[in-house]
């Protein structure tokens, strides 16, 4: 009987294991074991039934049988340590995986065949079972819960995909895979790490004892188109408008905070407000991971980087903002603060570097505020809190609100000016403010832009770089504006 015929009886897509089943992932618990004495592979076959046909084959079976065909391959070929992918590398594999898929008595479909053959590949030379997944363009972000969950982002939108793992060991050798190139390491002394892969996607990965149900590896995808401000006005994210004051702020050398959670399109406006820059500028963009693609040509980009693995060599965000201000840079773009680093940048706005662009992890900008202050705090410079609180106010002239929506759409939700201190209270006025008015029957969040009727103090600065905003800009409703549905 051939071994699709003694497993082929299960159509539930990745079922979990345990139902006789070995693992494969781990050579020393194959889960195909010697079938036919001349090693062809089979399974625990208690559970099948005989006669079922090709097309049934799950992909649990699928990506046992790839994982023991990946096994015969690297078996056959060691001595080449590090797989390179080339022609002649390629026509091996693909005469041993002829070879060994014959072996394992197994009748698939064309179609089938190809499946197996790209998991076998994906497995060689990419990420195993989430490398499709990296490949896809509309998947923006990769989320493995441990073996049998795994999420992806889509339109801003969280869905589990049928993709499995084999086991817990899977994932470790997927996460090695991607880490070793970088020469970092993960293990249970230390068991989670960040890193970036070569096309810029930023990836996460936490291992047991600290993630209690099996290794997690978070991938946010590095989207090769940025969106433009075009596109953000397209997709209802901020009216012409908007566009055109923040244009004029950007220009006019305000300092602006761009605040959001987690993916809600911080970088994303970060990115466009950079590049409203005028190109005679020198900008120094200053990031955790270069995400920032700007269209000027005088930028001279910094990446902060993390320790060695003697623990030594660390290159904070704070220290290249401190070195930052020796290169003579007319913008100084921080891509996000998160800790000490905001004090220098306070520092930096008020002595002369305005102009200066960051992010911060808040979600109004009273919150911001709120989130600076704790953040320079942490500098550890000895300052107290009034006086920290009063560079913010003197330092910050606007804060730019990203909120992501129930229906997974961003809008910029609050355009806000820091105007100043009154006794212990940094003002705050709001310029732009996002309205909800409902939601459509399909969940849509519909929504309206519109500004407050407030001319910002700092009208002036603008008005002195050369930008007569017309006053309909802040006015109230602006008649026959169109709604963002
Ligand atoms: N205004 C927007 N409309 C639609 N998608 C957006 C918008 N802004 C950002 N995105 C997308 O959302 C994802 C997260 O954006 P990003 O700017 O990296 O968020 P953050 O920096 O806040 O974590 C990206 O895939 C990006 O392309
Ligand atoms: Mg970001």
């Amino acid at each position: 009987m051939s071994l699709l015929k003694r497993i082929g009886g299960s159509q539930s897509q990745g079922e979990t294991p345990g139902t006789g089943n070995a693992v494969v992932a781990s050579p020393a618990a194959p889960v195909l074991r010697s079938g036919q004495g001349d090693g062809a592979p089979a399974t625990g076959s208690s559970h099948t039934a005989p006669g079922s046909a090709t097309g049934e084959m799950s992909q649990q079976r699928m990506l046992e049988l790839s994982l023991w065909i990946v096994d015969r391959i690297l078996s056959s070929l060691s001595g080449q340590q590090e797989l390179k992918r080339s022609p002649e590398v390629e026509r091996q594999i693909q005469e041993k995986f002829t070879g060994a898929y014959r072996q394992s008595g197994v009748n698939l479909t064309d179609d089938q065949t190809k499946q197996l053959y790209d998991m076998v590949m994906d497995e060689l030379f990419g990420f195993g079972p989430i490398e499709p997944l990296l490949r896809d363009e509309l998947v923006t972000e990769v989320m493995v819960n441990g073996p049998r969950l795994v999420y992806i982002e889509q339109k801003g939108k969280l869905t589990l995909t049928p993709v499995r793992f084999a086991n817990d060991d899977h994932v470790l050798k997927v996460i090695d895979r991607i880490i070793r190139p970088l020469g970092r390491r993960i293990d249970r002394k230390w068991p989670m790490v960040d890193a970036r892969l070569p096309d810029g996607s930023r990836v996460n990965a936490i291992i047991p004892p600290c993630a209690i149900d099996g290794p997690s590896i978070t991938i946010r995808k590095f989207s090769k188109k940025k969106l433009q401000v075009e596109d953000l006005i397209r997709f209802g994210s901020m009216t012409p408008e908007m566009a055109e004051f923040l244009r004029a702020c950007v220009v006019s050398r305000l300092n602006i905070i761009v605040s959001g959670g987690t993916g809600s399109g911080k970088t994303t406006l970060l990115n466009v407000l950079s590049n409203f820059i005028p190109e005679e500028e020198r900008i120094v963009t200053i990031e955790d991971s270069a995400e920032l693609k700007l269209a000027q040509e005088h930028v001279v980009r910094l990446e902060s980087k993390p320790a060695e693995l003697d623990g030594t060599g660390r290159v904070s965000i704070n220290d290249l903002v401190i070195n930052s201000l020796r290169m003579r840079p007319e913008r100084i773009v921080v891509g996000e603060c998160r800790g000490g680093e905001t004090m220098a940048m306070l520092q930096a706005m008020n002595t002369g570097h305005d102009g200066s662009l960051s992010t911060l992890h808040a979600n109004t900008p009273r919150d911001a505020i709120a989130r600076m202050e704790t953040m320079a705090m942490m500098a550890g410079m000895d300052i107290p809190v009034n006086v920290i609180r009063e560079q913010i106010a003197a330092a910050v002239d606007l804060i730019v609100q990203q909120t992501r929506l129930e229906d997974g759409s961003r809008k910029i939700s609050h355009i806000t000016e820091v105007q100043g201190m009154e006794g212990d209270v940094v003002v705050l006025q709001d310029i732009f403010l996002l309205h909800i008015l409902g939601k459509t029957p399909e969940g849509k969040v519909m929504s309206e832009l519109r500004p407050t009727g407030t001319r910002p103090r700092f009208s002036s600065r603008l008005e002195a770089s050369g930008f007569k905003l017309p006053p309909s800009i802040f006015g109230a409703t602006v008649p026959g504006q169109k709604r963002s549905w």
